[in-house]
């Protein structure tokens, strides 16, 4: 498996990886691209190599799209350059940061269109597997769907939602949605289900087994439904919610969310590998090795 931390391990005071010794008070820092080594461009390019021939067939046309005019096969990415390019599609940028930020800050960002990037690169004895997020998940996995103007007006709108959980103590349904949407969501096309969650299109391994394996659950999102559920960080997910379209996530996390905290408050969280009375189980895609011609 390769899975990350995220928000809801942020905030334990664990040490984290990278230099914060010279970040602003937003936590940004200089990319120092000029630092990276040629093992380390070369240990990118390896990665990149790998996702690239796994895309096809798996990612959701918006991020083969984007991807493919961000021209970052061969090397570590120049944030500025793609920051430039990013803001005159959908006006977003990208900041680099030393690693993972406090919440706080990464609402703050995400609610000012910034997208917060980790400059270091995990090493090579790492490659299927990190703890927490580097530069090829961050960059690889989350940039280019921030050129689609339906999710990147959501992601804002998670940014401001997120300084509002804040305040209603409320952080642990709102990770859940982000976990299980923006790093692990999948998307339904004419074609079959498409993954769209940055977590899954930075995994050589769940890239394949989100969308054909029989054993995970695949469901209609529900954004109540998905803050109830619990989420393993140690394994691939046992359930994926599935979005029809952008339109569908976005109008899903639309409304105010301060009566489903209260209702969620009162209620018992559902463990991963749950399937309500009533819910329908969608089926996972033919994969092409087990498709008969
Ligand atoms: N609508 C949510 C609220 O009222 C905020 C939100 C927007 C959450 C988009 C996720 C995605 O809190
Ligand atoms: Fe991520």
């Amino acid at each position: 498996a390769d899975f990350f931390k995220t928000l809801e391990e942020k905030s334990d005071g664990g040490k984290l990886r990278g230099n914060y010794s010279l970040a602003d008070e937003r936590y940004v820092v200089r990319q120092d691209w000029a630092s990276y080594t040629r093992e380390q461009h070369a240990l990118w390019r390896r990665l990149y190599q790998r996702q690239a021939k796994l895309v096809p067939g798996r990612a959701c046309d918006a991020f083969i799209d984007s991807l493919a005019g961000l021209d970052a096969a061969d090397a570590i990415p120049q944030f500025e350059r793609a920051s430039d390019a990013l803001y005159k599609a959908t006006r977003w940028q990208l900041v680099a940061v030393p690693g993972l930020i406090p919440d706080q800050t990464f609402f703050e960002h995400l609610a000012a269109r910034r997208f917060p990037v980790t400059v270091w690169l995990r090493e090579p004895h790492e490659f299927d597997y990190i703890v927490e997020p580097d530069v090829f998940h961050d960059f690889f996995g989350h940039v280019p769907l921030l050129f689609n103007p339906v999710f990147a007006d959501h992601l804002q709108e998670y940014g401001k939602g997120g300084l509002k959980a804040l305040k209603l103590d409320a952080l642990t349904y709102l990770a859940r949605l982000y976990w299980y949407t923006v790093e692990f969501g999948l998307i339904q096309s004419p074609q079959g289900l498409r993954a769209y969650g940055a977590g899954i299109l930075s995994s050589g391994g769940e890239i394949g087994y989100c969308l054909s394996s029989a054993k995970p659950r695949r469901i209609l999102l529900d954004a109540e439904r998905v803050m109830r559920t619990r989420y393993r960080i140690d394994s691939y997910q046992e359930t994926y919610f599935v979005i029809r379209d952008f339109e569908h996530l976005f109008a899903a996390t639309g409304p105010d969310f301060t009566p489903i905290y209260a209702r969620l408050k009162a209620m018992a969280s559902l463990p991963a590998n749950s399937l309500l009375p009533g819910e329908e189980n969608l089926p996972p895609n033919v994969s092409a090795e087990e498709s008969v011609s």
